[in-house]
């Protein structure tokens, strides 16, 4: 099964993405967006320094270009080898952030990101939602997105409901306010429904 983990900045998708794997198990491929292989990866450096100005239809591409790699070296591979692979953010990153807070438009993203994979998606998206706010005063790192603060959080989230709504057959939202314990055991739950 392949499953992505999406967010705001600090809504503690990373701490969740580690524990999803270890309950899995050791077979379990972990993946980052953007990153997971040599190109992607400075891929991820580019995207990751606010010194670097970009336009928003260049960042979408190296986004893409990113997980175009990422998807045909790693995932495929993985997933036709019958292993889960666990990624932290997937497309809908970039229709949330690019499509909708950059506003180059939800639906354009959408195919952008559909002909970029190849036409995969995750089979189950987790979407850990948390106030903007909470999530800005979590985050650790300053980069490029949370460097812009509280209205490019607000905007971002908004799209992750409309992203819910769209694709309700595989995203569920999962309430990320309580301890790490009580959302890994939510996220638990919500996996275990969805194999079924
Ligand atoms: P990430 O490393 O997940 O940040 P954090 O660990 O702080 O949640 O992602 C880096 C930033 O890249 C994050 O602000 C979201 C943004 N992003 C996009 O704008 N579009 C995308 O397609 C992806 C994958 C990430």
């Amino acid at each position: 099964m392949f499953i992505s983990l999406e967010g705001v900045d600090g809504s503690g998708k990373s701490t969740q993405a580690r524990l999803l794997v270890e309950a899995l198990g050791a077979e379990t491929v972990a993946i980052r967006e953007p990153g997971g292989t040599d190109a992607a990866e400075r891929i991820r450096t580019l995207l990751a320094d606010p010194a670097v100005e970009l336009e928003p239809l260049a960042e979408l591409l190296l986004f893409l270009a990113a997980r175009a790699d990422l998807t045909e070296r790693v995932i495929r591979p993985a997933l036709e080898a019958g292993r889960d692979v666990v990624s932290d953010r997937f497309s809908d990153s970039s229709v949330a952030y690019q499509g909708a807070a950059r506003g180059l438009g939800v639906g354009e993203v959408i195919n952008l990101c559909d002909t970029s994979t190849d036409g995969l998606w995750p089979d189950l998206t987790l979407l850990l939602k948390v106030d903007p706010e909470v999530g800005l005063g979590r985050a650790q790192s300053e980069d490029r997105f949370e460097a812009e603060g509280l209205d490019l959080q607000r905007e971002v989230a908004q799209a992750y409901d409309e992203i819910a709504m769209i694709a309700a057959d595989r995203v569920v939202v999962i309430d990320a306010a309580g301890t790490v314990e009580e959302v890994h055991a939510r996220i638990l739950a919500a996996v275990e429904a969805h194999r079924e």
